[in-house]
């Protein structure tokens, strides 16, 4: 079967096609054909050696994808052959608090992901697709949209009626705009691209900035909430962090997620923090249970995620590249 291996992890070149023999499941273990996979900005970190140390070249890349079970190990009751299913990244994580160990199973990173025509998973990080979504609708969502669920849902109790700040178009951002805009949020984002934002805008987006022409973009977000601020902020840029502080409303949450930026000039306002009763959370990822409620909530409320472009197995050097241009909104696919 044709598989991807990180190789030697030097840049997004080494990346590399192998032909390997079917797997076979063990213990717990589902084998899956896989239908679709996502990718995600980690991946293009792990072919860069910036995300944790150096890992086998053999490792298969990607946390996301969405397939068919054809075989099941000893053990596994919660899947069976013919399942469409998804899973987390974190396979360990089916529900609960985090636990550092979690990394010990991760996707993509310390086992093996989704970038082959056969995925060897441990059961107990799938969930059966919703009806109502396809293999590639199931792919995209496990690591952005459980992401985005848990800095807007699980920890930012969004309530309608409230603002919710994301930076960025990316997948995160694009599902954050998602699941605030169903939770009747009022939705603030930000674009170095006008284009993009005028597509956020079509999506329901209310407060529409351009970081790169508007470099002080938390004082729009500001005026453009009366001085208020955001409730939720999906804090996807981490360099960015002062500013999103300093544009978030008293009693406000801030999901700390990323670091698409450099690290900011200006250490954060830890005064503003204390004076406006800002409550900030360090967010990796999500559980399980997460992923099959953000699932549920796309699936019953027809809402579908925002997919910009799908490529081949084949192609998926080409896919990675595409993603870190940073052309996209929303989500790269990869479909077998
Ligand atoms: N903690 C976690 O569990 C977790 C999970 C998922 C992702 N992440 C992290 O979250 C970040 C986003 O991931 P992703 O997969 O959504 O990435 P992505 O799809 O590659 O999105 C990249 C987009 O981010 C925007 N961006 C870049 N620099 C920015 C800046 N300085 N300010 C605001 N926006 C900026 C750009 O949007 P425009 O083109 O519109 O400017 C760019 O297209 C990454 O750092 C990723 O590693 C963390």
């Amino acid at each position: 079967m044709k598989t991807f291996q990180i190789g030697e992890q030097k840049d997004l070149a080494s990346l590399t096609l192998t032909e390997r023999p079917a797997p076979k499941p063990g213990p717990g273990e589902a084998l899956v054909t896989m239908r679709a996979a996502s990718l995600n900005h980690r991946d293009l970190n792990i072919l860069r050696s910036k995300y944790g140390g150096p890992k086998p070249a053999t490792r298969i890349p990607l946390s996301d994808g969405a397939g068919d079970v054809i075989a099941v190990g000893a053990g596994v009751t919660n899947v069976k052959v013919g399942d469409r299913v998804s899973g987390v990244h974190f396979t360990p994580w089916v529900d609960g608090a985090f636990s550092p160990a979690f990394f010990g199973g991760d996707l993509g990173v310390t086992i093996d992901g989704w970038l082959t025509e056969q995925a060897i998973i441990p059961a107990q990080a799938l969930v059966e697709i919703p009806k109502e979504l396809t293999y590639i609708d199931a792919a995209s969502m496990p690591v952005a949209a459980g992401t985005a669920w848990h800095a807007i849902q699980t920890f930012g109790h969004v309530q309608a009626g409230e603002t919710v700040l994301v930076l960025g178009t990316g997948g995160v951002s694009i599902f954050g705009l998602q699941i605030a805009r169903m939770s009747g949020a009022r939705v603030a984002i930000t674009s170095s691209s006008d284009d993009k934002l005028a597509l956020c805008k079509k999506m329901g987006a209310d407060i529409l900035v351009n970081y790169k022409t508007n470099p002080d973009w938390e004082k729009a977000v500001l005026a453009a909430t009366d001085g208020r601020g955001a409730d939720v902020v999906v804090e996807t840029g981490g360099g960015t962090l002062a500013k999103s502080i300093a544009c978030t409303a008293p009693n406000g949450r801030i999901g700390l997620i990323g670091a698409l930026s450099a690290p900011g000039d200006t250490p954060p306002a830890l005064g503003a923090l204390l004076g406006k009763n800002i409550t900030i959370k360090g967010i990796t990822s999500g559980h399980r249970r997460a992923f099959a409620d953000v699932m549920r909530a796309f699936a019953t409320n027809g809402i579908k995620p925002v997919i910009d472009k799908t490529f081949p197995l084949a192609e998926a050097p080409a896919a990675f590249s595409y993603l870190d241009g940073g052309s996209h909104i929303g989500k790269v696919m990869i479909t077998a």
